[in-house]
């Protein structure tokens, strides 16, 4: 286990903070672990009414930790492929309500997971970027459907294949997320619906947020974008990519099939 997530239950609201501020809360096979642990539990435990995910310092998270990215891609991570794989299945069957608070960056998972929650509190200044092909990836967490879905096939394609960010105040506009606020707000926000939520009655809360999701249909797609990502994650262009981040160095990509 680690304590790169703190976890912490008042007033129905189960908060999860991604604190591993000096990489960018960068998210390892070990936070994983708890966030799955805490999510499951929240389905579970009546006295958890909503979920609330956070981040310390200047980022929410600069997404899966590129160096377990590697480990995985290698075969060095010792039977355990993808820790984000259970994670991505828990976001999929999730009935109680999430909420999230972002600040800076929201990076690959960072943003895709933003597609599962039902209140997404951004910084104004907040950039969500999806940039699976600079990494040689694809995306994932069902956000090949979801986010075109969500904000049309030309403005997901350029998050996706070019990195494009997209900023607090367009994701809000566009209904990526809820509200956009100065960043020094975000949380306090977040937490205030999240408080108002859990006053509401769980029972039609939960039936609401089923009827608005298509688990099944979301897993299917997400079992669809898994098997490539693994194929993909094996590739020579991707060991290049993590290589690239390693040696803080751009990727050459024209000498790798
Ligand atoms: N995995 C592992 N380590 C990461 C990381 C990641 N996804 N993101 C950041 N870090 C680490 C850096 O290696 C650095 O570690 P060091 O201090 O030991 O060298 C530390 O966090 C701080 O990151 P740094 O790049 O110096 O901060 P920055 O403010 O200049 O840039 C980001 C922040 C998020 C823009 C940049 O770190 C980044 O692009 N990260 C990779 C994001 C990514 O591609 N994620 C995968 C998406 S699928």
């Amino acid at each position: 286990m680690t304590d790169h997530v703190r976890v912490a239950l008042e007033a129905g609201v189960l908060t999860l903070t991604l604190a591993r501020p000096e990489k960018k809360n960068a998210l390892t096979n070990a936070m994983y672990d708890v966030l799955v642990r805490e999510m499951n539990r929240a389905e579970d435990d009546p006295t958890v009414r909503v979920l609330l995910f956070q981040g310390d310092g200047d980022v929410f998270t600069a997404g899966n930790d590129i160096g377990d990215f590697a480990a995985a891609a290698s075969g060095a991570a010792a039977g355990r492929e993808l820790g984000a794989s259970p994670f991505l299945g828990a976001l999929a069957k999730a009935t109680k309500p999430y909420v999230a608070a972002v600040q800076g960056r929201a990076v690959g998972v960072g943003t895709t997971m933003l597609l599962h929650c039902d209140v997404v509190i951004v910084a104004e200044d907040a950039q969500l970027t999806t940039p699976f092909v600079n990494l040689a990836l694809v995306p994932e967490a069902a956000s090949s459907w979801l986010l075109p879905a969500r904000i049309g096939h030309a403005r997901a394609f350029a998050m996706f294949a070019l990195g494009e960010a997209m900023d607090g105040k367009t994701a809000a506009a566009i209904g990526l997320a809820t509200a956009a606020v100065p960043a020094s707000e975000v949380r306090a926000r977040a937490m205030q619906i999240a408080r108002a939520l859990a006053a509401k009655p769980i029972g039609a809360l939960q039936a609401t947020k089923r009827l608005m999701r298509d688990a099944e249909a979301i897993m299917a797609v997400m079992q669809r974008e898994g098997e490539e990502f693994r194929k993909r994650l094996k590739s020579p262009e991707a060991m290049e990519a993590f290589r690239a981040f390693t040696e803080r160095r751009p990727p050459d990509f024209s000498k790798v099939a």
